[in-house]
């Protein structure tokens, strides 16, 4: 099976391809065996994409690079031929840079998916798996969201997403495309550019510095180490219905200030290195996923503990300086 994994040099897409090869940041126990001839990664190394994520399968022979943007029809279209599944994760992925400039994020979730949507649907791709988040269904006081919840976006970041779902379930409806969708809730693990909440703040401790926190630390989002993630997608992408989305989540809900705390005490540092800042504009105040849909169709489970996570993460991030430390000069746009 010839893959293309969109966005493969980025946190999650990296965790992906790895898995795909057989070296996964987690354990290889509940993998489907996806087996892949050959993995493409397309990946326009922006920012946050890092050829650094894809160090240990290097070697690999099966594994493909091409640098470039999923909005360039011609490459797009060039890449594509002769792959049987695209598996779709290139994004801009940071809230807080959507709401000091939207463009980029229109530009590529949106754009860049209907590129490669119609690319596939050219080349008879047989399977598209688009990778979304919850965010698109903006925030929930109580109970969780379903899949047939209806889309309400928030940040320009959640909206552009939402954007990017509506194309690809409208490519399997109107072309008969085999699309199929996953939303996730909050990733933290290894390679996540630090940036994003768990990697600043942990290597913020590290560095002996102080930590920010939004508003009132109260805003509640559902945690999931990356390696579940991607088991999720591979059993959507190995077994998913086409036109259907999956929920994967963590069923760990913590508030910013629990998260906080187990942070800090896996660092072992005390609450006066926790500075509070301003809230985060139209900040969502909470997230909440139902995934019985996963767990009864795939049978699909989280397998790490938040804790293991956690802990396993801190080591990681304390172990790989070299890896993270270049990504902190110049200082990231903001936190979240
Ligand atoms: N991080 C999370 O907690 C989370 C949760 C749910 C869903 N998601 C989704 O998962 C996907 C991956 O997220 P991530 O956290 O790994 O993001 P990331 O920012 O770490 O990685 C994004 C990757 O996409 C690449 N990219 C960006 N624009 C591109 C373009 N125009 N052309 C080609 N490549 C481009 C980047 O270089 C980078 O390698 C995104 O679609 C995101 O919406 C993320």
């Amino acid at each position: 099976m010839r893959i293309l994994v969109t966005g493969g040099a980025g946190f999650i897409g990296s965790e992906y391809v790895r898995m795909l090869l057989g070296v996964p940041g987690g354990d290889a126990v509940g993998v489907p065996a996806v087996e892949p001839s050959v993995v493409t990664v397309l990946d326009k190394l922006t920012y946050s994409g890092n050829l650094g994520n894809l160090a240990v399968v290097r070697d690999d022979p099966r594994l493909r690079f091409v640098r470039g943007d999923i909005c360039d029809p011609v490459l797009v279209d060039e890449v594509v031929a002769g792959h049987d599944v695209v598996v779709h994760f290139a994004a801009e992925s940071h809230v807080d840079r959507s709401i000091v400039g939207a463009g980029p994020f229109v530009t590529t979730n949106v754009l860049g998916t209907q590129t490669l949507l119609d690319a596939a649907l050219r080349h008879g791709v047989a399977r598209f798996v688009h990778v979304s988040t919850d965010e698109v269904y903006g925030s929930i006081e109580q109970g969780s969201w379903t899949e047939e919840w209806p889309l309400s976006p928030r940040s320009p970041y959640s909206a552009s997403k939402a954007g990017s779902d509506l194309l690809a379930l409208a490519y399997h409806r109107t072309h008969g495309m085999d699309v199929v969708l996953t939303r996730c809730s909050n990733n933290y693990g290894p390679y996540q550019f630090p940036e994003k909440v768990v990697p600043l703040f942990v290597t913020n401790l590290l560095d002996g510095g102080t930590v920010p926190l939004y508003g009132d630390g109260g805003n509640v989002r559902d945690w999931l180490h990356v390696h579940d993630h991607c088991r999720g997608i591979a059993m959507v992408q190995d077994k998913g219905r086409a036109g259907e989305v999956y929920h994967i989540g963590g069923g760990t809900e913590l508030t910013n200030k629990e998260l906080t705390a187990r942070l800090l005490e896996a660092c072992g540092a005390g609450w006066e290195r926790v500075v509070p800042v301003a809230d985060r504009k139209g900040h969502d105040r909470r997230y909440s996923l139902n995934i019985d849909k996963i767990k009864t169709e795939l049978g699909y489970a989280p397998s790490i503990p938040l804790d293991d996570g956690l802990a396993r993460t801190v080591r990681w991030y304390r172990d790989n300086r070299a890896w993270w430390e270049p990504l902190k000069t110049p200082a990231p746009v903001a936190v979240g």
